[in-house]
């Protein structure tokens, strides 16, 4: 089979918000795309032999000193290159124009019309809806250059050298507030690039398969479930590859969501026939977390048990050589902002630290996709709407969400309240769409009510609902009043024990999205 990811597009990072999003938009057309560092070297930049670049935005100006550079090899390559932003500023400076501060920043939508010129604006409108973000402006044009569109702040809204196929775009295609980005990106790869459209759910399962198979011989391999889509995906994907020789270890922790640990044996074991090993180790874990009230130690202390109840299960499995991991490109991606010294502002637990005499090697098959990719894959597989479209849930789950001592008793609190506003965002419409992650807090805080002609004094609850892109930064969803009075309503009147419901408003920053 020809290289899935051969002739697509390296995207080049100048630390762009909208780094990702270049490459994922690329994929969508069906192109594969890789999100580099500006620093990375030529051969690894050029390891899948892509057909062109393009260069993100960025933060910087270019006439700064330390500003980020283009990479030389890449204007010898004689390749394509579309440059947005500072992408473009980037090669104007470098080609032999000039970029200066604008008098003003121009922020928000604008409207380009272009002259049909270039392949780039092929079978668009003259006038177009774009959006804009930048303090910086070209004032003259390199050598070989001409303008392909303009705006009534940007006379240089696109410049082009069709000869040498470098082409700029002062706006972003990549946003949606763009709505002709996704054709300009387009032509650039079909027309300028002359990309194959080859990137697909089907062809990554064939070509995973085969790999899996490579990878693993004859060989078993053990996968961690939760439960949550990465790791679902994974297992889907490795057991078409080579059956029953994926065994999957379920550990129920007693801090998943209602109904969560029942779901994984029926989807995983029953419905698709897996190998599946459930550990019900729910005492122990609520054993070892009395009384433990800190964050940082909730986690510690779930991420070591966990660890621990893992390896166990893992012992008794004679002969596995391989452990696999749902790994996403996110979690992996090189970015201009993973260069810089990033801060742990939360420890997060994976199967990572496992102990020296379980060493295997790892399987991770969904490395390189972005998670709509994985959910396209999950579905492709046959797997169940309610995994592929379940919002994301940390790994110490519900005890992050218990906020004070954890029980039993509260976490059945906590579940049943976090069930009713899930039932409900779901019949709104508002969980595959509309909200990128909502979920109830449960605090330890008693506060005074009135139900009937009595009295309460019971605990408060707080409903949390972001919508973000990464996860990295979100707003607070702005939920219908109608909806979070149903939820209100329904919490207090059919969940003992709670006679308060709060709506958090923080965006991320400064809040985050977990509250501990
Ligand atoms: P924060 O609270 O840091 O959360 O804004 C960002 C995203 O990460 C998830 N999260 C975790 N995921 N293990 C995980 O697998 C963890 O320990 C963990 N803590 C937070 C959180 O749910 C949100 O999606």
């Amino acid at each position: 089979m020809d290289d899935l990811k051969t002739g697509g597009i390296a995207v080049i990072d100048f630390g762009s918000q909208y780094t990702q999003l270049i490459a994922r938009r690329i994929r969508e057309l069906g192109v594969y795309s890789e999100v580099y560092a500006h620093e990375s070297p030529a051969e690894h930049i050029n390891r899948h032999q892509p057909a062109g670049y393009v260069l993100s935005g960025g933060p910087s100006s270019v006439y700064e000193a330390d500003a980020p550079q283009l990479p030389p090899f890449l204007l010898k390559s004689e390749r394509p290159i579309l440059g947005i932003c500072y992408g473009m500023q980037l090669l104007t400076a470098v080609l032999g124009g000039t970029v200066a501060a604008a008098r003003e920043r121009e922020y928000g939508p604008a409207i380009i019309s272009h002259e049909r010129r270039s392949p780039l604006f092929d079978g668009l409108k003259t006038e177009i809806q774009v959006w804009m973000s930048h303090g910086d402006r070209i004032e003259a044009l390199p050598p070989g250059f001409s303008v392909l569109a303009q705006s009534d702040n940007s006379p240089l809204a696109a410049i082009g050298d069709m000869e040498r196929r470098l082409y700029g775009l002062q706006f972003h295609p990549e946003v949606r507030h763009s709505p002709a980005g996704n054709a300009i990106l387009g032509n650039f790869l079909f027309r300028i690039c002359r990309c194959q459209p080859k990137w697909s759910a089907a062809a990554f399962i064939e070509d995973s398969v085969l790999r899996i198979r490579e990878q693993v011989g004859e060989e078993r391999v053990l996968l961690a479930l939760s439960g949550g889509v990465d790791s679902a995906v994974a297992g889907a994907l490795i057991h078409r590859a080579i059956g029953d020789r994926l065994t999957c270890i379920f550990v129920d922790h007693g801090m998943l969501r209602q109904g969560e640990a029942q779901e994984v044996v029926q989807v995983f074991r029953c419905d698709q026939g897996m190998k599946l090993i459930a550990v019900n180790a729910v005492e122990h874990f609520l054993a070892a977390l009395t009384g433990v009230i800190e964050p940082e130690a909730k986690r510690k202390t779930i991420g070591r048990l966990f660890v621990e109840t893992f390896s166990d299960e893992a012992r008794k499995l004679q002969d596995i050589r391989f452990l696999a991991q749902g790994t996403i490109y996110p979690d992996v991606i090189e970015s201009a902002a993973d260069s810089a010294t990033a801060k742990t502002i939360k420890s997060h637990h994976n199967v990572g630290g496992l102990p020296a005499d379980l060493r295997f090697e790892l399987v991770e098959p969904l490395r390189d996709l972005f998670k709509d990719e994985v959910r396209a894959i999950g579905e492709a597989l046959g797997l169940p709407e309610s995994i592929i479209w379940r919002q994301p849930f940390p790994g110490p789950g519900l005890a992050i969400r218990c906020l004070g001592a954890l029980n039993w008793e509260r976490l059945e609190k906590l579940r049943a309240a976090d069930a009713i506003f899930t039932n409900e965002l779901e019949a709104a419409g508002l969980l595959r769409a509309g909200t990128a992650q909502s979920f109830a807090v449960l605090l330890p805080v008693k506060s005074v009510g009135v139900m009937g002609d009595n009295r309460s004094y019971e605990e408060a609850l707080v409903l949390r609902s972001v919508t973000t892109d990464d996860f990295m930064t979100a707003d607070w969803a702005r939920l219908p009043y109608e909806l979070l009075a149903r939820v209100s309503a329904r919490i207090v009147n059919e969940v003992s024990g709670i006679n308060r419901v709060a709506y958090d408003i923080t965006s991320k920053p400064p809040g985050t999205i977990e509250w501990e």
